[in-house]
């Protein structure tokens, strides 16, 4: 069967179909997939069924590296999902129970509903999330992403030449601290901000992109009043509806889409109710974002 991509918004985001996720990826269906994702950015895998842990280990693995595993916020009584390699995004905690309202884990994941882009807080980011769905809300909890290409694309040259050559500082402490969560002394310690391009080339397509992230918080070299409203300014740029994919879930989708080209947010839902299971595993860039800006910062 052949590996297809059928559109799902003017812009970017393709639903891709022909390819058995749960066998690890040929080289020629890796390359088709990596293709697929210089073009759209965000590809939906739909299945009746979600991977098992090794299935999607296996799927993401056969597109690159594994980021590390990174300093998470536990529930109060323990992980849930036996894997490290897994993120756990989901609203439970050990035994499937829903978290409580003031759980930690709960209160720090309530930032990805900010716009975002994953790990830019880290010194070598994400490329490739892969998020597959075990247990969806029957309201809410939808996911947006917005294409970072076509944000830049249509910024004025004069804006351009002004965001090109500089850099920005990113850190969960401006992301989670903007919603006023609390950080202890050595979580401050850890989250140290680090250096990012604020546009950014893709190392495959050659396209450029703005590396915004809610994780960003300073501009070097800039007063931060300013730097605030500078980011605040292009993210509100970048996530015009013109820019948004939206996606409805059903169990069993799998969507992978390229940090290096989106920013993506999820979208609340009644999470004292119901249950929202997903699971993600990420791909590291294997090299700073910094070494790849257009000009040196
Ligand atoms: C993520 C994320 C959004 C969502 O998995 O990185 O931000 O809708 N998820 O759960
Ligand atoms: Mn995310």
């Amino acid at each position: 069967m052949s590996i297809t991509f059928t559109p799902l918004h003017p812009v970017f985001a393709a639903e891709c179909s022909g390819i058995d996720l749960g066998e690890p990826l040929s080289p020629a269906a890796a390359e088709a997939v990596h293709a697929g994702m210089d073009r759209y950015a965000v590809l939906v895998f739909r299945r009746s069924r979600p991977l098992s842990t090794q299935q999607q280990l296996a799927f993401t693995q056969s597109l690159g590296e594994l980021e590390a595993p990174y300093t998470t916020i536990r529930a109060a009584d323990g992980m849930r999902l036996d894997s490290e390699r897994l993120s756990d995004i989901s609203n439970l905690g050990p035994g499937d129970k829903i978290l409580p309202r003031e759980d930690r884990k709960r209160l720090f994941n309530l930032g990805n509903q900010l716009w975002h882009s994953d790990s830019s807080y880290k010194r070598i980011p994400a490329m490739y999330s892969a998020l597959c769905a075990h247990v969806i809300p029957p309201e809410g909890g939808d996911t947006e992403f917005a294409d970072m290409r076509a944000a830049y694309d249509m910024l004025p040259a004069s804006t351009k030449r002004k965001i090109d050559p500089l850099a920005a500082e990113h850190s969960r402490i401006f992301s989670k601290g903007a919603l006023g969560f609390r950080f202890t002394e050595q979580e401050e310690r850890d989250f140290e901000p680090v250096r990012q391009p604020l546009v950014r080339v893709h190392p495959r397509s050659g396209r450029r992109s703005l590396f915004l992230s809610s994780h960003a918080g300073r501009i070097v070299g800039w007063p931060t009043p300013e730097a605030m409203l500078l980011l605040r300014d292009l993210s509100e740029h970048a996530t015009a509806r013109e820019f948004v994919y939206r996606h409805r879930w059903q169990v069993g989708d799998l969507v992978m889409w390229d940090n290096q080209a989106t920013m993506h947010r999820a979208r609340p839902f009644p999470d004292d109710v119901y249950p929202r299971d997903l699971r993600r595993t990420t791909l590291t860039c294997g090299a700073p974002a910094l070494a790849s800006a257009p000009f040196s910062a």
